[in-house]
């Protein structure tokens, strides 16, 4: 049965699109749609055509399994101009999102209507592409240019208010979406069809002298990405031609694209963060439903825990040691609140609601009644056994009890609990409410329920969940604490901070493992080593560099001093101090000095996350490489359209 139907009303045609999960532009859906603009356009009966998407969204893309297929007509570029041609106006009505392929045929219509709750976008360069289908074409020539170029170089979707505003829409509606398009049809069925947007004049089109400034932002904000920059050349040469030209050097541009490297990688870590969370073995499994979570600590992370989980729709309890720290956790959460409330993202009703859902104390028994309980204080074995000892006591016997320790043993901390079927671990990445990247550790004990949970618990924060196996660091700080070795060697043999920096940041590092260092605190890597001193084999090349450094007293950016200088506005300065001290270094330990070009670095940083990578593999830390691309992207600033460490390796 064809996924699109026609129905007729009076003299209106309502064609509805029922191709769950997401009305994907599939070959079956592209044909139903042409063959009811043909019947439309042959009923002299039919004044005006509705299209209208049955489920939780408007076309929201297209369909994954037809990719790197050979496209079956009528392909999509087509379709559009088929749409555009119809002798009868036609209202797209658009709910959930209209995204790239989904918003192309919405422009193909002749009106567009949406809820107030749409969301409208061109996200095509996040996959390093450009619109394929007239996107380029077409939406210079319905909003102002400088709009049009940044949706498409952003890939960001719109609002339906701002979409209105910028007059990508016609009408919001305020209450059902498909009344609000009849009404409409009845209203322009008589006029003439509006001129198609492929025939228009672009609009505010920028004067000439302008374009070398477009460019330039573009060209910066994609830190070596290429699909924003073709896709911003792309809309320059679209409207200074006609349109059919146009779309024939957008096609041409689309595919040059999509056979790029940059677009296989992002294609690659596209699909890799999707499949990465889903476990056969906990296919089958019901998570335990979560109502209240607990938050041990409100410190830095705890408190952005605290924050994420209320973001989502759960009532959290936080302990804290004395009602002062308790109150400082609560201005933490109030402060990230106000954040999200300032950029629109939360109105006063809903900041006032969610801080209404959370409770602090300074008593493990207002944790009776919670469904998962996550710890978040000092990174101490001690302090955490008292925890979990507290816990075990405290909790009712269903609860998932997680560590979001950094380094630490959890299975340890799992054998001394009542239960240590349900201890897992929920490795967060600061700042917790907003970095996407979750480490879900499964100790060797963990029972298959606690961890469904904690991966749907996962979900429903909107985060990428990693499951990772106990190790001194899990996935990511593992693979970091060997690359960061290696920087350290390249420092003794010839490199400087800032050498090492600059190559990081030229090759799509939004900043150097140095700076990256300042800005935590070097402190924090100061205490790992000497906690592993003991263990560490004599043997192995030691740099000692960051000690010094903290014996030094400089701790990072945070008191103005660590790996560079910080001026009164905390921008880093190469410190001449920490370049002798280097040099002086390899003086002491007799090594000659070498240059080591930005390529070198690089490469030198890849193969130790590479060789690192493996090992984790070997070990069954990570379930696949992919797991691995997916933590290094979303945790740690590897540059998404490189494809990341181990993807580099397999494609060479
Ligand atoms: P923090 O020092 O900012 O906060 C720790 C909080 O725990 C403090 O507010 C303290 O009062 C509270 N606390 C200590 N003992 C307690 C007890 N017995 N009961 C209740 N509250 C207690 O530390 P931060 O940075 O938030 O780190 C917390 C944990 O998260 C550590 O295990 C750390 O390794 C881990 N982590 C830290 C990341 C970071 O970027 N800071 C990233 C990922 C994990």
């Amino acid at each position: 049965m064809s996924p699109v139907s026609i129905a007729i009303e009076n003299d209106i045609a309502v064609i509805t699109i029922d191709n769950p999960p997401i009305n994907a532009t599939s070959h079956a859906v592209r044909k139903g749609i042409w063959d009811a603009i043909e019947l439309i356009d042959r009923d002299d009966a039919i004044r005006a055509a509705i299209l209208s998407c049955a489920g939780r969204t408007f076309i929201a893309g297209a369909d994954v399994t037809e990719f790197g297929k050979p496209p079956l007509d009528p392909i999509l570029p087509d379709l559009i101009i088929r749409m555009e041609q119809a002798t009868k106006p036609i209202i797209a009505t658009i709910h959930g999102t209209a995204l790239g392929g989904g918003l192309e045929v919405a422009l193909g219509c002749h009106y567009r209507v949406a809820s107030e709750t749409a969301k409208l976008g061109l996200p095509e360069v996040n996959l390093g592409l450009i619109p394929g289908a007239g996107g380029t074409v077409r939406l210079p020539r319905l909003i102002p240019v400088a709009e049009a170029i940044t949706m498409i170089t952003s890939g960001k979707p719109i609002t339906a208010s701002k979409a209105h505003d910028i007059g990508l829409i016609d009408k919001i509606a305020q209450d059902d979406l498909l009344s609000t398009a009849k009404t409409l049809a009845v209203q322009i069925k008589d006029a003439p069809c509006p001129v198609a947007l492929m025939n228009r004049a672009p609009v505010k089109a920028p004067d000439d002298t302008a374009w070398d400034g477009i460019i330039g932002g573009v060209t910066k904000k994609a830190r070596g990405q290429d699909a924003p920059i073709v896709a911003v050349n792309t809309i320059r040469g679209s409207i200074t031609s006609n349109a059919k030209t146009a779309l024939a050097t957008e096609r041409e541009n689309f595919v040059r694209l999509r056979d790029s490297d940059q677009s296989k990688a992002l294609r690659h870590i596209f699909f890799a963060e999707r499949s990465v969370a889903k476990l056969p073995e906990l296919k089958e499994v019901d998570p335990h439903p979560i109502r209240i979570v607990g938050v041990i600590g409100g410190g830095i992370m705890g408190a952005g825990i605290a924050t994420a989980a209320l973001l989502a729709g759960y009532a959290v309890v936080m302990i804290e040691r004395d009602d002062a720290a308790c109150d400082r956790g609560l201005e933490t959460i109030k402060h990230h609140l106000s954040g999200s409330l300032k950029r629109g993202l939360l109105n006063q009703e809903k900041y006032d609601r969610l801080l209404g859902d959370f409770m602090g104390s300074t008593d493990y028994a207002a944790l009776s009644d919670a469904d998962l309980v996550i710890e978040a204080v000092f990174e101490d074995m001690s302090v955490k056994h008292d925890v979990f000892g507290q816990l075990s006591r405290h909790c009712k016997p269903t609860a998932v009890l997680a560590s979001n320790t950094s380094y630490l043993d959890i299975n340890a901390i799992a054998d001394m609990c009542t239960h240590p079927g349900r201890v897992i671990g929920l490795h967060f990445f600061s700042p917790a409410h907003i970095m996407k990247l979750l480490e879900v550790v499964r100790t060797a004990k963990a029972d298959a329920k606690s961890l469904a949970t904690a991966f749907a618990f996962a979900k429903r924060l909107g985060k990428i969940a990693v499951p990772t196996g106990v190790c001194d660091g899990f996935i990511g700080n593992r693979i970091m604490s060997a690359y960061r070795k290696h920087c350290e060697y390249m420092l003794e043999d010839g490199a400087l901070p800032h050498d090492i920096d600059r190559a990081m940041v030229t090759f799509g590092f939004p900043m150097g493992l140095f700076a990256m260092q300042d800005m935590a605190g070097l402190e924090i890597s100061w205490a790992t080593r000497k906690r592993l001193a003991p263990t560490r084999d004599p043997k192995e090349r030691y740099v000692a560099l960051g000690d010094y450094l903290c014996e030094m007293g400089r701790l990072g950016k945070k008191n103005g001093l660590g790996w560079y200088r910080y001026d009164a506005n905390g921008k880093a300065e190469t410190d001449p101090v920490v370049d002798e001290l280097v040099i002086s270094e390899s003086l002491k330990k007799g090594i000659t000095r070498r240059i080591f070009t930005d390529a070198e670095i690089i490469k030198t940083i890849l193969r130790a996350m590479q060789t690192e990578g493996d090992k984790i593999l070997s070990e069954g830390i990570a379930t696949s490489p992919d797991a691995i691309d997916v933590v290094m992207i979303n945790g740690y600033g590897f540059p998404r359209h490189k494809g990341s460490p181990m993807f580099m390796r397999k494609t060479g």
